[in-house]
């Protein structure tokens, strides 16, 4: 691909967008294995999950269907506010379909956690999977945990590849560890 370099990002890199697109095409096949003959709708968690999403979903040859969440959790500082905020007041329409979640990181757990009870209370979905790109190893705040993860990293803040620091470097093609403020 012919893109310009980006200027000079904060922190070192954790994972380059080539060992990214390598993990994928693992867990797509683990996903694809998994899903063929099933109702599959991915659900990602938007904002956070977009690029990863995006690139998944290209590696899943299946007849799935997409639907999108908006859920605001963090309100772009380092610390989880702790409060899960829907942005849409409708469910997609998932009942009796297989989904499968997708969220750039599982941190505390609390924004799966309120998604997942809030589709099987209201949405009647045949059943709820968790992909997420990044698991960071620590106490979850809520009993959530992944069904799949890309890569599981240390407790450090995490930039890039849809992962935000106060609203920026989403864009980045790689995961960067920073030290906040920066
Ligand atoms: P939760 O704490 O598991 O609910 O995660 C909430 C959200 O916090 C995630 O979807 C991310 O958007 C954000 N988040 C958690 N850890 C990080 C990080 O290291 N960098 C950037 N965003 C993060
Ligand atoms: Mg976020």
């Amino acid at each position: 691909m012919n893109r310009p370099p980006f200027p000079a990002a904060p922190g070192r890199v954790l994972f380059s967008a080539g060992v990214i697109a390598a993990r994928l095409d693992t867990l797509a096949a683990e996903l694809t294995a998994f899903y063929r003959e099933k109702p599959l709708t991915v659900l990602p968690i938007l904002n956070g999950s977009l690029p990863f999403a995006a690139d998944l979903l290209r590696r899943i040859p299946l007849p799935l269907h997409l639907e999108c969440l908006s859920v605001a959790s963090y309100h772009g500082a380092a610390q989880s506010s702790g409060t899960v905020t829907f942005r849409q007041h409708t469910l997609p329409p998932v009942a009796d379909r297989d989904v499968l979640l997708l969220d750039d990181i599982l941190d505390t757990g609390r924004t799966l956690h309120a998604v997942r009870q809030r589709l099987l209370a209201e949405a009647a979905p045949r059943s709820v999977r968790v992909a997420v790109l990044l698991r960071k190893n620590k106490l979850r705040a809520e009993p959530m945990e992944a069904d799949y993860a890309g890569f599981d990293i240390a407790d450090e803040f995490v930039i890039g590849y849809g992962l935000d620091y106060e609203g920026r470097y989403r864009n980045l093609p790689e995961l960067r560890v920073i030290t906040p403020p920066c």
